[in-house]
């Protein structure tokens, strides 16, 4: 696995509130406009980080930020959402949903048996043809796709387009209070 870090232009452009950390990568790059965040990996040993699971430790996640980080291969988007988002993905009507899942079912609690709610983990990959979404845009301030216009809310769920489903949940536990271990 490389160290070496890259940028998401390739996948969103210009959204300044999105990193990109190669599995086992600390550093940062892009413009210098930028401000990076790091996300430390909190020290994996190659073998681990191969077996597939990453650590990610929210609290250098300030509020309203989304930190991006790769998971066998994939994107998993981690994002410290606001009171607004929170407010906003729990007031659906889930059965009006096309993939009707409660905000609070796509949380995973933490180690007191709490819900996190602010920090919502997932992969971050458009469930219609696969391509990545982009953050804090579409008609539910969630996530937009551009390939074919599917919208997603700030739980992550599909609310308009081809997407036949939500954003995907990819396993993962509290460590300790902030943080997480994805696989
Ligand atoms: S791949 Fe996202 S809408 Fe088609």
């Amino acid at each position: 696995m490389s160290d070496t870090v890259k940028t998401d232009e390739n996948i969103d452009g210009d959204k300044r509130d999105f990193i990109f950390i190669a599995t086992g990568a600390v550093a940062a790059a892009g413009a210098a406009s930028i401000a990076w965040p790091l996300v430390a990996q909190m020290g994996k040993a190659a073998d681990t980080l191969a077996a597939g699971s990453i650590e990610i430790d929210l609290s250098k996640i300030a509020v309203g930020q989304q930190l991006k980080t790769l998971w066998r291969g994939k994107p998993v988007f981690v994002r410290h959402r606001t009171e607004k988002e929170i407010a906003e993905a729990e007031s659906v009507d889930v059965s009006a949903l096309r993939d009707p899942q409660t905000d609070e079912e796509r949380l995973v609690p933490n180690a007191e048996g709490n819900l996190e709610r602010a920090f919502l983990v997932m992969v971050g990959v458009c469930t219609h043809f696969g391509c990545v979404p982009v953050g804090e845009a579409g008609d539910f301030d969630g996530w937009y796709c551009p390939c074919h216009g599917s919208h997603y809310d700030t739980s992550g769920r599909i609310r308009k387009g081809p997407a036949p489903t939500n954003m995907v949940i990819p396993p993962y536990t509290f460590v300790s209070d902030t943080v997480i271990k994805v696989g």
